[in-house]
Formats: structure tokens, C-alpha cells, sequence
């Protein structure tokens, strides 16, 4: 399919099936998940993930998150040790991906993986990702429905804003809930945080009964796709802000005076939520510098934290 017109779908039987149908045929479908939208295609068809890595403008070694309806279903794809196992039976349908040995000849593209012998896995919970899921009745690669390191998008006119002349249809069920990207922990050896997210590392652990080896420990596996670089704005952003330098437009958390605000009240989850939305609104504003108010670094706010050091980094 070569046709760039793009469709938008409603959240319902039909739209999972006419959704499905160009899917099959090879096409790109955005579609909503819990924590960001994603930019799907047939995990195993070479030419769809090709499709998916120039629509992005995605360095090609950057591989995929495979979205599945259920556990067995990713079981069929990756050996799951005890590890991965007790964390998928607490925490999927939901914001983890495990990243886990792929299985051989289960015909997953190698531009998914990159060429790599792990495999990233995710059963989303939401109600329009898993519609598509099981009108498809396969593996959907997925990253997030963005132009490679700008701003992930939370709702359908963040997608067709920045990708919306690349893709084929776009499934719009609103906004997104949690509004950050999932939690990326390997299981192939001792469990590792690959990346910050949805779920906070605490409630991992706390499922484990273990801690998990983290992104700056020297012998944690490092993500390929962990650019310094990312999610940003097109105005720069100054961290940790206490007041207001001339020019700048104050992105506030808690109880401050600013443009705009991620939680008024000081809640993380909020905060998370609106994120991406906010980094949205700054570039339709025309930001050109952006100070944010400081966020607690802890639970939810260490994902909100990699994200803002990611857009504030130089480019
Ligand atoms: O919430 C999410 O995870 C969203 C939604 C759409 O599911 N997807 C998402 O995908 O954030 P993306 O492509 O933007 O980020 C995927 C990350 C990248 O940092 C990539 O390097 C890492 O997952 N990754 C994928 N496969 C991997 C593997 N086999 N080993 C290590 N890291 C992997
Ligand atoms: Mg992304």
C-alpha cells in the first residue's frame, strides 16, 4: 500500500476491521494505547516495518515493541523465565515491556529486532488496542506515533500533526491515560530497568522482592533506542526552574504562577498524563524558551525527570 491518505477510524468493530484489513495489506495504522499512541504494522512483514522506520525517520538499529493481545500470545513469540512471568501476571495488561529471548523461526521481521536476539513485548490495556488486536489476530510492532525525537503524541491530533501525511488510517479514542511511555525492563539476565515509565521501578521491585538493576548501573544492558537527545520541544528547555528569566515560559508543577501547568495540585500521575500535551501546546504557542518548575524525583516523577533531561539535552 502505497496510497498516504489518512483514514481516521472510529473505536468500534468496524473501524477495528477495516483497521485490520490495511494492516494485512501492509499498511501503517496509528492506534491509542494506555500510555502513548503508536504507529503499528505487521511485526511480520519486512516491508510494513520499513514502512515504519522512514515514516518516523527512525535510525534503523532502534528495534520495535511487539504489541500482543495476551501473555500466551507473547509466549508464543519469547521464552519467559520466573522473572518475567511473575511481572507479566501483575502488571499486563499494562504499561511494562519485557524485553526477553526471542524464539527462533517464529517469523518476526529482523527490522523489528533490529537483528538482535532479544525481543520487546507488551500486552496494552486499553480498549481500542485491544480491539485492533484481536480483529488482527497477530504481532503489531509499535513505537510511539511520532517523528523520530520529537514529542510523543497523547492524542490523535499529536499523531496527525506530526505524522499525519505517512500513515494509512489513525484509530482516535481521545487521550491517552497514563500519558508516558512504558516501563522497559529486560528479563534475559538478572532483571534490568531499560527505561523509566508508565509503572514506577518501585512497584517492580516490590513484585520481585528484589531491586532492579538500573539504566546507570555499568553492567545494565544499554536500550539502543536511549538517545540523550529526545522528546523535544522545538523551543530549549531549562530544568529545575525557581522563577522566570526574561523570555522565557514557565511549565509549572505544583502550586506556582505559570503559562502552563502539569498538576496544579502537585500529583505525579497527572503530571504524567499531561506531559506530553503540555510539550505539545508549548511548540503550537511558540515557545522558544521553556522553563520548567522542578518535579520530585520519585515514582512516576523519574519517568517524567528521563523525559524532560531527554528534551532539555542539546541536539
Ligand atoms: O508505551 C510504549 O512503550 C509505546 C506504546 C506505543 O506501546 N511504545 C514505545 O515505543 O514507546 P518506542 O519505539 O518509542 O520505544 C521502544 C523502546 C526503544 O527505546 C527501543 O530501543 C527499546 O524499546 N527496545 C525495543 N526492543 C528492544 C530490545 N530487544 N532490547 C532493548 N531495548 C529494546
Ligand atoms: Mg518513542
Amino acid at each position: 500500500m502505497t496510497d498516504a491518505t489518512l483514514l481516521t477510524l472510529r473505536p468500534d468493530a468496524a473501524g477495528f476491521a477495516k483497521a485490520a484489513a490495511i494492516l494485512r495489506d501492509g499498511g501503517l495504522v496509528s492506534f491509542p494505547t494506555e500510555t502513548v499512541y503508536g504507529l503499528g504494522a505487521d511485526a511480520r512483514n519486512d516491508r510494513a516495518i520499513a514502512r515504519i522506520y522512514a515514516a518516523k525517520g527512525r535510525p534503523s538499529f532502534n528495534p520495535l515493541i511487539v504489541h500482543l493481545a495476551d501473555l500466551a500470545a507473547a509466549q508464543v513469540l519469547c521464552e519467559f523465565n520466573e522473572d518475567a512471568t511473575r511481572l507479566a501476571a501483575a502488571f499486563w495488561p499494562g504499561a511494562l515491556t519485557l524485553v526477553l529471548p526471542l524464539r527462533a523461526h517464529m517469523g518476526v521481521s529482523k527490522l523489528v529486532t533490529a537483528g538482535l536476539d532479544t525481543l520487546a513485548v507488551r500486552v496494552p490495556d486499553h480498549p481500542a488496542a485491544q480491539g485492533l488486536l484481536k480483529a488482527f489476530d497477530g504481532p503489531i510492532a509499535a513505537p510511539s506515533a511520532n517523528p523520530s525525537g520529537r514529542i510523543s503524541p497523547t492524542t490523535a491530533v499529536h499523531v496527525a500533526a506530526g505524522l499525519g501525511n505517512k500513515i494509512n488510517a489513525l484509530i482516535d479514542d481521545g487521550p491517552c491515560t497514563v500519558g508516558l511511555e512504558s516501563t522497559i525492563v529486560s528479563c534475559v539476565e538478572a532483571p534490568a530497568l531499560l527505561r523509566a515509565g508508565g509503572i514506577p521501578a518501585e512497584a517492580l521491585e516490590a513484585c520481585l522482592g528484589r531491586s532492579l538493576k538500573r539504566p546507570d548501573d555499568p553492567d545494565t544492558p544499554v536500550s539502543p533506542g536511549q538517545l540523550a537527545s529526545h522528546y523535544a520541544p522545538k523551543g530549549t528547555v531549562r530544568l529545575n526552574a525557581d522563577r522566570v528569566e526574561p523570555g522565557e515560559v514557565l511549565l509549572g508543577f505544583g502550586a506556582v504562577d505559570a503559562a502552563l501547568n502539569l498538576s496544579p495540585s502537585g500529583d505525579l500521575t497527572e503530571a504524567a498524563a499531561r506531559l506530553f500535551d503540555c510539550l505539545h501546546q508549548l511548540d503550537a504557542m511558540g515557545a522558544a524558551k521553556i522553563a520548567v518548575s522542578p518535579v520530585p524525583d520519585h515514582g512516576l516523577g523519574r519517568a517524567i525527570n528521563d523525559r524532560l533531561r531527554r528534551a532539555a539535552a542539546p541536539r
